[in-house]
């Protein structure tokens, strides 16, 4: 069993073949934290690692000692992870344990998205019972361990068992002290169409946090942080990661205290956050999960990718192989009609993608971003059929039909809002602060989910639609919903994400065979609470391949292929102006769920034969393109960032194919060497090289090898001789196509 409790140390020991985790009941009856990490002998006693007790203390807190839950006022000065406002206003609390127990499996979240198990012997939970007297309140505290994950998920549900109203105003869903604070810290930040950048940072004494107040988890920063040693690399080295299953305002932060220790903590932000807990009722916090790696940054991600992709990930879509799109957004904006998508939609179809999506711009009076959000019925000047003549229409070309829709939201024009002006967030006494010409419906009211679904319903239940994406185009200002007193306002933001968690529910419940994809002006709101209900995302409106590169790369840290949306678009793109070979922009949009956004019809002969070809390939390999091992090879953001190299890799690793990116050619560079990993170094593989041609590179490489030799020495991958006609020049990509070969043995 993984969950084990040595009752004369008091010790839980928590453990599979890859982590330990250990929790002691320390002296006091407070529950201390005594290690997290690569995984130790099942029968040792480990109470002796609470250490040296601090006695500078009467109660023996203080802090250096490590807490698996803190709070504040008793004696730890560090950052807390609970904090409880007390009918007296007082905010100290000192919670001991009272009781535990442990079962097969884990327990799903009331509201909330989590990571779950197929069958009880997946997992084990150990569930913890603190109790602070003096404030009524139980603290819950849930971990969950996996046979064979080095994942930890951590959530805390809160009671008041007194006869008084408490305020939660902080109730992370994890707390983790470590003893050292010789760490960097590794974050994903950016802004619109620049998501996910890696960002690293040496710990220094005090607090480095990164956290979302915008009421959706952000493209500034992803609710996800990493701890790696200074050498600590893709392939070796220590490292931890915390990840949250949220959507909303989050926040994620490493506090170095005095005494070189560190403390981390993830979860709701506490910043605004207010909420009242009658007595007699819960709060239920989000689920965390935290992962250790003594393999580096690599397996790290490979911790997240298939928990996320397997256990977080529900319903036919989970496994289902995903289709090609073809997004008529950046093909027209919003000046199409019936002729013109069924234009696109023919030349689409004729180069082989499987699904048609009509972005925005078919309902109301929808002609710009100025109007209409909110009236969720066809544009009859363009869609004389309505949505399900144009599905109809589509599917009758052989293609699945999707589209996009933004629930949340609503335009100061538009029916709905004339109808239901008090169903926009707002403050009663200010004016509304428009973002994008539109507002925010008030999701944290039933009447409006209720509403919502309703419509929904009537869309997909009429209309042949395959696939949905769910838009989300700003962000929330003047906070506040008429429908919590004053004291409850506090609330608003986790109503709001509870509210759209429930909608997202009702949705895929009532139509399990649609795949949902989530945007927020690309990856806006891209988090594993939207995984559970969209498995997959439009990772940035940014479809440049060159800023690609970064933006997937960065996403890859803590999310899976099979939930990066990625697209190829015209030149110039329209995001950046630059132009990119054809060839490069699929090589980059390869890896993840592939889609073309550009008018097919308006494509060169030569460019639609391209393009058949590339679908063509993606097909005959969307297993390992969607769920392969993603590995990590040469980072866009090291030395120069001048290359990117990553592969994808078959479970049984018969089968790769590895990516080579070059922004700038340049002359002379001498035998440049890309090294791969996660080969069977025993194996042959025959190499090919694509785009094919007949130039150096593929010369070089295409063959067959051994697994050894390409993971010792690697593929020849020098900058092309600029005097050579047959280089690409910039912006050069290349794809070596990986296959073992079968042996003399098996062929017989
Ligand atoms: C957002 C999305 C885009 C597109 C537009 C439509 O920006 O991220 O992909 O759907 O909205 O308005």
């Amino acid at each position: 069993m993984p969950i084990t409790f040595d009752t004369t140390s008091r010790t839980f020991h928590l453990r599979n073949d890859k982590i330990s985790y250990l929790i002691r009941v320390l002296e006091n009856g407070t529950l201390g934290h005594l290690y997290f990490g690569g995984s130790l002998a099942e029968s040792g006693s480990y109470g002796r690692l609470s250490g040296v007790e601090y006695l500078g203390l009467s109660n023996r807190l203080g802090d250096p000692v490590a807490l698996e839950y803190p709070t504040p006022g008793t004696g730890d000065f560090r950052v807390p992870a609970l904090t409880v406002e007390q009918a007296n206003g007082s905010t100290a609390l000192d919670p001991r344990y009272t009781s535990h127990r442990v079962f097969g499996g884990k327990s799903a979240i009331p509201g909330l998205p989590s990571t779950y198990v197929q069958g009880y012997d997946e997992a084990e939970t150990l569930e913890i019972l603190l109790t602070d007297t003096p404030a009524s309140l139980e603290i819950r505290l849930f971990f969950a361990i996996y046979a064979d994950r080095p994942v930890i998920t951590r959530a805390v549900r809160l009671r008041n068992i007194g006869s008084e109203q408490l305020t939660v105003r902080c109730a992370m869903s994890a707390s983790l002290d470590l003893p050292d604070a010789d760490w960097e810290m590794v974050q994903l930040s950016g802004a619109w169409a620049r998501e996910c950048h890696v960002r690293t940072r040496r710990l220094e004494a005090g607090s480095q946090a990164i956290g979302s107040l915008r009421g959706a988890s952000g493209h500034e920063h992803n609710p996800f942080l990493a701890l790696k040693r200074e050498h600590t690399t893709e392939e070796a080295g220590e490292a931890y990661g915390l990840s949250l299953v949220y959507s909303g305002n989050f926040l994620a932060e490493a506090e170095v205290d005095q005494y070189q220790t560190t403390r981390l903590r993830i979860g709701i932000n506490p910043e605004g956050f207010a909420w009242a807990l009658d007595p007699g009722t819960e709060f239920c916090t989000p689920e965390a999960a935290l992962a250790f790696s003594e393999a580096g940054l690599g397996a790290l991600s490979d911790a997240y990718h298939g928990l996320y992709r397997d256990r977080l990930a529900r319903g036919v879509w989970r496994d289902a192989p995903r289709p090609i799109v073809l997004n008529n957004w950046e093909a027209t904006y919003y000046d199409f009609d019936e002729a013109r998508l069924l234009e696109i939609a023919t030349a689409a179809r004729d180069l082989g993608v499987e699904m048609f999506v009509l972005d925005d711009g078919w309902f109301g009076r929808r002609d710009s971003d100025a109007s209409s959000l909110g009236d969720w019925t066809a544009n009859k000047a363009k869609l004389p059929g309505g949505v399900e003549g144009i599905a109809r229409q589509i599917e009758a070309l052989g293609l699945r039909f999707g589209i996009w829709i933004e629930p949340e939201m609503v335009s100061q024009r538009s029916q709905l809002f004339v109808d239901h002006p008090d169903w926009a967030v707002g403050v009663p006494t200010r004016p509304h602060t428009e973002g994008r010409n539109q507002l925010v419906l008030d999701m944290a009211r039933r009447e409006v989910v209720d509403y919502l679904f309703g419509v929904l319903s009537d869309l997909l239940g009429h209309a042949s639609i395959s696939y949905v994406k769910w838009d989300m185009n700003r962000n929330i200002t003047e906070p506040f919903s008429p429908s919590l007193p004053a004291a409850r306002q506090g609330e608003f933001f986790h109503r709001y994400i509870l509210g759209v968690y429930d909608l997202y529910e009702r949705l895929t419940r009532a139509f399990p065979q649609v795949l949902f994809e989530s945007c927020a002006s690309g990856g806006g709101r891209f988090d594993p609470g939207m995984l559970q209900f969209a498995p997959q995302a439009w990772t940035s409106d940014d479809t440049d391949a060159i800023e690609r590169l970064r933006i997937q790369w960065g996403t890859s840290l803590c999310y899976p292929l099979s939930s990066m949306a990625a697209h190829v678009s015209a030149i110039p793109n329209h995001q950046t102006g630059r132009s990119t070979p054809l060839a490069t922009r699929a090589a980059v949009a390869f890896f993840g769920v592939l889609g073309y956004e550009l008018d097919p019809a308006a494509l060169t002969d030569e460019e639609r034969e391209a393009v058949s070809g590339q679908i063509a390939y993606y097909k005959a390999r969307r297993d390992l393109f969607q769920r392969g091992r993603f590995v990590r090879l040469k980072s866009p953001f090291e030395g120069d960032g001048n290359e990117t190299a990553w592969m994808t890799v078959s479970a049984d690793a018969k089968r790769a194919v590895v990516g080579h990116y070059r922004v700038l050619n340049g002359p002379q560079r001498g035998r440049e060497r890309l090294r791969l990993r996660g080969l069977d170094p025993k194996a042959s593989y025959r190499v090919s090289v694509w785009p094919a041609g007949d130039d150096p590179i593929s010369a070089a490489n295409s063959g067959v090898r051994g697994g050894d030799e390409l993971m010792r020495i690697g593929l020849l991958v020098a900058p092309e001789n600029p005097v050579d006609s047959r280089s690409v020049g910039d912006f050069a990509a290349r794809l070596f196509d990986l296959e073992a070969e079968t042996p003399e043995a098996d062929r017989r």
